[in-house]
């Protein structure tokens, strides 16, 4: 309806944040004429510049309007800049962790999905990628090692492994449910021949699929599952992990799409609260130059609207209006092929606003 007003705490950081960011607003504008909603966007310092201007990288300020709105819509933080700063200062620490533990956001959605159009940009063999791949990785983005208890001592350093049942369960929920509007098939990912948190994880998963009878499930372990994505891509739709092993295994799945610049992702909570960001980083290369690809960042605004939102009908316009974009021969540089159209953020932008 309109009038409503859903509340976007918009975060652009650093590095091509912000230029990407202005393409994915230009989007959500356009989807509030055509769906008849209203989106109340406030912008607010986070990362590298944060640190600069307020002396951290996550301001009160900031974490206020993140408090009083519906949804974060997340740029990228760090670069070079900052790379040299204290280990608790630094800034994805101080910034992205942060969040993520005080929104509670258990449940990462990592889609690394390889569009027929784009086929040709995997570095995967032609006959291993076909027409594509659709690889949803979700990863327990709240617990785990990264948050185990941690400490240094003179001759030694541990990070602790802990995951708790109702941890296993709920995150186990998510794949599940995912998976049924997917092609109904998990792949729970682990380590259980060697580690004692896996064993209890694969134990809870199996339990909570009780419940799940429509849906498939398997299991691999992290060192095989690595593998295995490379040789038959096609084969997995939902793969569901601990916060570590989805780090790795999400990188990995974004690298074979062949294009980190379109991977969008999302961090949501119990009651679907969400932070919504790219997942290609700051760029600093590239950042200033207007070349950016601002597709993740847009697809990322899309997936706010879906899982936050509920507007489904919403997301597929905007997914549909980047492939049309992308059939129509549109290309940043990032994913230039022979023949096609290079543009810049900001006509791809623009190119993608039109096909809505
Ligand atoms: C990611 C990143 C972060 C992580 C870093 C920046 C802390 O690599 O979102 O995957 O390890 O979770
Ligand atoms: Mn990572």
């Amino acid at each position: 309806m309109s009038g409503t007003g859903k509340k976007i705490a918009v975060l652009p950081g650093d590095g091509i944040g912000p230029e990407v960011m202005a393409e994915a607003l230009k989007v959500l504008k356009a989807v509030e004429t055509k769906h008849k909603v209203t989106f109340q966007c406030t912008t607010a310092d986070v990362g590298g510049m944060a640190h600069d201007k307020h002396g951290t990288a996550l301001p009160p300020k900031t974490l206020e309007l993140c408090e009083k709105s519906d949804a974060i819509l997340f740029g990228s933080v760090g670069g070079p800049k900052w790379d040299n700063l204290p280990s608790d200062q630094k800034v994805e620490r101080a910034a992205l962790l942060r969040l993520r533990k005080h929104f509670n956001l258990f449940a990462n959605l990592r889609p690394a999905i390889c569009y027929s159009e784009l086929a040709s940009a995997s570095p995967l063999r032609a006959d291993i990628v076909g027409n594509g791949f659709d690889i949803l990785v979700i990863r327990e983005l709240t617990s785990g090692i990264y948050f185990g208890r941690k400490g240094e001592e003179k001759d030694h350093a541990f990070d602790e492994m802990l995951y708790r049942r109702d941890e296993v369960e709920r995150i186990a929920k998510v794949a599940f449910e995912t998976a049924r509007q997917r092609k109904g098939h998990v792949t729970c990912v682990d380590k259980s021949n060697v580690l004692q948190s896996s064993m209890f994880w694969r134990r809870i998963v199996n339990e909570v699929h009780r419940g799940y009878n429509d849906v498939a499930l398997d299991h691999l372990y992290i060192d095989n599952a690595t593998m295995q994505i490379l040789r038959r891509p096609r084969d997995f739709d939902v793969m569901v992990t601990t916060n570590l092993f989805g780090d790795i295994l999400s990188d990995e799945a974004a690298m074979m799409t062949g294009s980190i610049g379109m991977l969008a992702s999302a961090s949501i909570n119990e009651k679907k609260f969400g932070m919504y960001e790219p997942a290609g980083g700051t760029a600093p290369d590239i950042a200033g130059k207007g070349i950016a690809n601002p597709i993740a960042q847009i697809l990322s605004a899309a997936m706010m609207l879906k899982h936050t939102f509920g507007m489904t009908a919403a997301h597929d316009d905007i997914a549909m209006a980047v492939r049309q974009a992308l059939k129509d021969g549109y290309r940043t540089g990032d994913i230039m092929q022979q023949g096609k159209k290079q543009v810049g953020t900001k006509q791809m932008g623009d190119a993608i606003v039109a096909r809505l």
